[in-house]
């Protein structure tokens, strides 16, 4: 079934920069029976009580509020700098193509919250790590991280399992 969903994301080359094969999800969410589809996949999953989805900017958004909903849970959002309005704690962090700030409200997350991260793509897990550093750093409970697309050449599966984090994505583009 996870291919079908993977059938559904474009492939555009040398976007933002020449030899990204950039993989968009747009399309994917579009179609109404892939995203319903989509969210139960990554919802089949998880186990055991998430109190928050925290999702990442942007693509994560796409997702996260449905998946919180699905699960029961509320929706964190971690956003790129200067977007969120209260006082807020920051990481930086490396992507594929440029270099970015994640930041997260501080007071967002009791501590010992139950969090699950979810973004659309996982690729170096640069994003990943920033926003599982925000997390933790405010005392919750980091219980795993869901991607729709994983790209396993550049790492990103690797980094989260050296962290600690347990991550698990619908599919791959080799
Ligand atoms: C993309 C994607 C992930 C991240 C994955 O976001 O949505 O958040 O890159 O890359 P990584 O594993 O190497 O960190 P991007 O920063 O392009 O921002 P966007 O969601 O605002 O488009
Ligand atoms: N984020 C990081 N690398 C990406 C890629 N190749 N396609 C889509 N989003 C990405």
């Amino acid at each position: 079934m996870n291919d079908e969903l993977k059938a559904l994301v474009r492939t555009i080359p040398d976007f933002p920069k020449p030899g990204i094969q950039f993989r968009d999800i747009t399309t994917l969410m579009l179609d109404r029976v892939g995203l319903a589809r989509t969210v139960d996949a990554l919802a089949a999953t998880v186990d055991g009580k998430v109190d928050l989805v925290a999702a990442v900017e942007a693509r994560g958004f796409a997702i996260g509020g449905a998946l919180a909903v699905k699960l029961g849970a509320g929706l964190l959002l971690i956003r790129k700098d200067g977007k969120l309005p209260g006082a807020t704690i920051a990481e930086d962090y490396a992507l594929e193509y440029g270099t970015d700030r994640l930041t997260m409200h501080v007071d967002a997350c009791a501590p010992g919250a139950r969090v699950l991260i979810v973004d659309d793509l996982l690729a170096t897990g640069g994003t990943a790590l920033a926003a599982a550093r925000l997390v933790r750093r405010a005392g919750a409970d980091l219980v795993g991280a869901r991607f729709i697309v994983d790209l396993p050449e550049l790492g990103g599966a690797k980094a989260l399992r050296d962290a600690g984090i347990p991550a698990e994505s619908l599919f791959n583009f080799e």
